[in-house]
Formats: structure tokens, sequence, C-alpha cells
């Protein structure tokens, strides 16, 4: 075909369009029926003839419909374009496919609560910023940068709402206010701000039972405002012996105190100056919650409720049972010498702090901002009552109570005691849940000291190896010790009347460097309570620079638990406990890198013999021993030497696991697999 016949026909195609009224038509229209048949017969003919000429030509851009549905309906387009079109059907429907595999096959992201230890400042003696003696808001957020040297994300500080400090602070006046020892709710926004900002999270201390006998809502009860008048658990008493029954304070003596102004008994499960708020009136629990909210909305990630088990009592007010029937009744004046039926754990206490629970998570909707719940409550040997704060697999209640035993670690230093007490944990937590482990708080006596330093390198090794969130009181990572209190000395109430119940020995000031008042208060000479003689040698700033601390080694594990899958995801199983070692192991399937840790926490040097576990390699590598010098030492595995207080961090290759022919012996929240030649983890 020549040139000027393409160009011709393309003329043609260009101007030839079926709704277009031809010349010969006059312009007029189709005013006959007739013609315009014919008309259109002419036409479907040209059309023919054009048609069939079309097809002689290439395809070309700008061609018209017609030539295009030409062209596509030849099998050289058609077939290419129905197979691209399947294979994208099937693109998709393998991507939706694997998509959701994935999603079903994943296991489900780490919390950021179970990811690093949560670190508990106790506001009064972590750092004064201003010169008064005391900590505050100010100063916490000066030393935000130690958390980071740790690598701890979590932050717990002990209250600092209004208060009349007659608990220091558990004895709350206003709980939308901050108490001017500590600064204002500027600082307050200032130090969450900043929090957020080096990626920590502030976890807010809230306590439910009492409030301080300053409250407002105290004010209202006693004078019998017609709303207020039942917000506290009331009682008509005998002003001259004002005991309605033999209930006791958890401080000691009897949990009522007469009210001169209502002419009636409050209780107090703590000091009569923390009156219990009367959970079971409704409009209590609502303020409860809106106190919740209030402080959500500033932002903060998690609360640590306070004395949970105290929050209901029974309302018919009968006496408790003694323990010794025949003790005389009016010597009963401790907490242990009653079995508290009546005064905690009662029946709508869960049900209350699901409520609690389900109100917070309303909160946790955005990514990246879920609110972390613990509870505390001691429930001694009833272990049970301590793990229904887990909730059940329906509703949820807290993330986790706070794990209390290894507390008792000291009572009888010896590896098997140290597996007693992580079992009586593991084997009685509901199945899928996630341990934690607490070895100090602000009322108890800090464990370096009960337990002996020899141990607190290796108890901090078991903290941070252990599976689940680790607990760090503020000191136990440089390994401060208890304060000596002479009776004068005493600021605790409850230690007032009994110098050894004294919770002061353990909320000495923080030990920051060998300055003036070990660097707590670099303002003034004063501290509310003493230094640690000892802050000369045991300081976060020597410990810094030294790679054999006890911080250094606190920040090596820390770094370990949260880069090694096995620490953070894999089975913890038994491997033997004696007089002396408590030894398990670390691994996770598919995962060649496995821990096993080996602890002295008995009083003589031993000699281990791990021959029979078939699964370690004969030659075993320290990676880290709390005593440096054996640092990469490597031990047959039927002669693992280690002295009291040494705890041993062992890595060994293999992908022969322990736990499938051990499972009494091992435990795992989660199931997890890891697929190493692609780095990745699913559910197995
Ligand atoms: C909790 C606190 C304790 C306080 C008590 C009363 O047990 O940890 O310090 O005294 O509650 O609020
Ligand atoms: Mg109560």
């Amino acid at each position: 075909m020549s040139i000027n016949s393409d160009r011709r026909i393309e003329m043609e195609e260009t101007i030839w369009n079926p709704g277009y009224k031809d010349a010969d038509d006059g312009g007029s229209g189709r005013s006959a029926a007739s013609s315009s048949r014919s008309d259109t017969e002419e036409r479907r003919d040209s059309r023919a003839v054009k048609l069939d000429q079309y097809a002689q030509i290439k395809p070309y851009a700008g061609m018209p419909k017609e030539v295009l549905l030409l062209h596509s309906s030849k099998a050289r387009y058609r077939v290419p374009r129905e197979i691209l079109f399947w294979l994208i059907v099937c693109c998709t429907l393998a991507l939706v496919a694997v998509t959701i595999t994935i999603i079903v096959l994943s296991p489900p992201c780490m919390g950021w609560w179970q990811i690093t230890p949560v670190y508990q400042v106790y506001p009064r003696s972590f750092k004064d910023s201003d010169g008064d003696g005391v900590g505050d808001l100010k100063g916490i957020k000066e030393k935000l940068d130690h958390f980071l040297n740790l690598n701890i994300k979590a932050v717990w500080i002990s209250p600092f709402y209004r208060s009349p400090m007659k608990d220091f602070g558990y004895d709350v006046e206003d709980f939308r206010d901050i108490d001017p020892l500590f600064g204002n709710m500027q600082d307050f926004e200032d130090l969450l701000a900043e929090m957020h900002n080096k990626g920590l999270k502030l976890i807010m201390d809230f306590i439910p039972n009492h409030t301080s006998d300053r409250h407002r809502w105290f004010n209202l009860s006693r004078t019998r405002d017609p709303h207020y008048k039942d917000y506290y658990v009331w009682t008509d008493c005998n002003p001259a012996n004002p005991k309605p029954n033999n209930w006791v304070s958890i401080f000691g003596n009897s949990s009522w105190t007469y009210d001169k102004v209502r002419k009636q008994c409050y209780l107090h499960q703590f000091l009569s100056e923390q009156p219990d708020l009367n959970l079971r009136n409704p409009d209590v629990v609502q303020e409860i919650i809106d106190l919740t909210h209030f402080w959500l909305e500033k932002g903060v990630d998690g609360f640590r409720m306070d004395a949970v088990k105290h929050m209901l009592e029974a309302a018919h007010l009968r006496d408790e049972p003694q323990v010794d029937p025949d003790m005389p009744p009016e010597l009963v004046t401790t907490e242990w010498d009653l079995y508290h039926d009546y005064t905690t754990s009662q029946v709508g206490l869960h049900d209350m702090l699901r409520k609690f629970r389900a109100e917070m998570d309303t909160y946790s909707r955005e990514p990246g901002r879920y609110r972390f719940l613990v509870t505390e409550s001691y429930d001694y040997q009833e272990v049970e009552k301590t793990m229904m704060y887990y909730g059940t697999p329906l509703v949820k209640e807290s993330d986790f109570p706070f794990n209390f035993y290894l507390l008792d670690l000291p009572q009888n230093a010896s590896g098997w005691w140290a597996k007693q007490l992580v079992d009586f944990w593991m084997s009685n937590m509901p199945k899928g849940k996630w341990p934690n482990w607490v070895v100090g708080n602000h009322d108890r006596p800090r464990i370096g000291s009960s337990a002996g330093q020899i141990y607190v390198r290796a108890i901090n090794m078991m903290l941070l190896t252990l599976p689940g969130t680790p607990t760090t009181y503020y000191g136990e990572e440089i390994g401060m010790e208890n304060i000596n209190i002479t009776q004068s000395q005493v600021q605790d109430p409850a230690g007032k009347y009994n110098v050894s119940l004294s919770r002061d020995p353990e909320r000495s000031p923080m030990q920051w460097s060998s300055e003036m008042n070990a660097g707590f208060n670099t303002k003034s000479n004063l501290t509310w309570l003493p230094v640690h003689p000892d802050y000369q040698s045991v300081n976060v700033e020597l410990q810094m620079n030294d790679e054999g601390s006890v911080l250094s080694q606190y920040s090596f594990l820390n770094g370990l638990r949260q880069s090694e899958l096995p620490f953070l995801r894999g089975w913890f199983c038994y491997v033997l406990a004696d007089n002396n070692v408590f030894s398990y192991l670390r691994e996770l399937d598919g995962h060649k890198e496995a821990y096993l840790i080996v602890i002295n926490f008995g009083k003589g040097s031993t000699t281990t013999d791990l021959s029979a576990i078939q699964e370690l390699p004969e030659q075993l590598q320290v990676l880290m021993s709390t005593n440096r010098a054996n640092d990469n030492k490597v031990f047959q595995k039927s002669q693992i030497v280690t002295e009291p207080g040494e705890g041993l961090v062992i890595r060994y290759s293999t992908y022969t696991r322990f736990h499938p022919n051990h499972p009494a012996e091992c435990y795992v929240s989660e199931k997890a697999c890891y697929l190493e030649t692609v780095g990745i983890l699913y559910k197995c």
C-alpha cells in the first residue's frame, strides 16, 4: 500500500462518524423512514469496505475505536492480554494468601512493657534539683539519660500527688495535683514530654484503696454531705473503745478510728490518716475511673495500682478469724494475727479491676500508645489469689501482678531455693501469661543487704535472664545497700513505733557520684535521709567508667536480653538446682545460639557436672561472668567451676533443643520458631 492511499484512509476514517449527517442529506435531517433505511444500509456497506481496508493497516496511535477493536480481537493480542489478566488475578490472590498466612503464622508483637525492664523511682530519693533535700520531678528529668545508658525504657514513679506525706505520698490529698515538694503540673508535663521524646514510658502510681484524711471527699464525708457521706467506710462505734470489730491495720493496731465530727468510726487498712474509700459506692468507682482518665489524657503510659487486695471489705463487718484462736483478742494487733477473710480479696474486686482495665484500653487504640497496668498485691502463700490479677483468656485485667517471691531469696541463699522461688511463680502462672520479677522496692529491705553484697551481681543476672519483665528498684543497678537508721532518724510512719519496721533503710538518696550528698543534692547539705556511707565507692559515675562494675554488668545483660531472641521469646528450662547452683537455659527453636546460665547462690566454691545433659556441647565458653576474670573461659561441661555469688552466661551453638526432651522442666509464654535463612519468627 502506497503512502498516499494510507493517508487517504486515514483521512476518511478520521472524518467518518456514524452520528455525522452527510452533506447530501442537505443538512435537513432524515425526513422519510425509507430514505433513512437505505442510508443505513449504504453506510453499513461502506463501513464493511472500510473495515476491510483498515484490517490491512498496522495499529497506530490515535486509531478509532473500530480499528482498535478489530486488532484487539486478533489472537496475537487477545491471548497475551488474557494471560496477563489471569496472571494479575493469580498474583493478587497469592499476595492475599501470603499476607493472611504471615498474619496467622506471626507471633504477636511484644509490648514495650515486655521488652524493657521496669525501673522504680522513689521520687523523694532520686534526685533533688532545688536543694531542699527531697528529690523532685525536675531532678528526675535531669537524670533521664541514666535510663537510656542502661537501655531501660519504662519508669514507674512512686506517688507525687499533693499529699500531707504521712505515708510519703501514698496518702493523697488531691489526685489531680502535684505536691509542691515535687514541683507543679508544668514540671510534670515537661517531664512526661521529655520522657516521650527520649522514647521512655512513664508509669504512674495509683492508689484506689484510700485517700488522705485531708482529701476534700473525706471532709465532705465526715460532715455528711449528701453526695459524699458514703464515700468512705463508716460505722457506729463506741468512742471510748472505737473497735467495731477486730480488724487490724497493715501498720498495726485497730483499723478503725473514731471521728469526732461525724461521731462514727471510719475504716483504714493503713494509717489512720489514710481512710479506706468505699468502693461499693458506684459514685466512688466512677471517681476513680475519672481520675485514671485525667492522667491517661495527659499521656501517661500506665499505672501501678497500689494495695489492690484491700479495695473491698465485707459489708457485714464480722470479726476475722484469729490465726491462733487461743490468743486473747486484745493481743490481736498485727496483720499476721488474723486470716483476712473479710478485708482482702473480696468478691467483686476483680470485676472492678477489669472495669478499670477496660477503661484504660480505650486509650490503647492508637499505634504505639499501649497503656500498661500492673497490680500490687502481697498474697504470700496464696499465690492463686495473685494469679487472678492476670485476668482470664477472655477478660484482661493487669498485664501482670507484681511477683514478689524473689524478695524471699535472702532467707536461704542456695541454688535450690532460688529455683523453688522461681518455680513457685512459673508453675502457678496461667498458661500463656507473661512473668515478671521483683527483687526490691520501697517497702522491702534491699536484697543486696539482706542476701549479702557478694550476691548482688548474681541476683541482677538472674533477674535479667529469666523469662518475663524484670523490675529494678533505683540503686539496684549499682548494688546500693540499706542505710542504718536510729530511732531518732526514723521518717517512715511504719517505723515510728518499731524501728525494725521502718522502710527508711531502703529509701536513702540515690548515689550518683562521689561528690557532696552523693550528687543527689548538689545545692545544699540537706538530704531527707542520710546518704549511705559507701557512696564514694558505690555510685553511678564511678561504675559507668568501670567495665567490671555492677552497673556495666547490668547494662550488658539488659542489652543481651533485649537483643537476643532466646531471652525475649525463647523457652526457659531448668537444668540443675543444688545447694549452690541454680542453672537454667534459654533457647528458641530454629535459633542456633542458645544460652546456659549457671549461678552460684551458695556459700562455697563448687564444680557443677552437666555431662548428663546431652543437648549441651562438650565444651562451654563463658560469654560473661560476674567475675570478669572468667569472661571467655572454656569449661568442660562436666566441670563448671563457680565461686559463691558468681554467675555465668554461657553461649553455645547447636540446633539440638533441650525442651522437646524435657517438657516438664520447660516453660514458654508464647511458642515461636525462628527461620534462620530469612531471619523471621513464626508461630509453631
Ligand atoms: C503499698 C505501698 C506502700 C504503702 C501502702 C499504702 O503497699 O507500696 O508503700 O504504704 O501501699 O498505700
Ligand atoms: Mg479498702
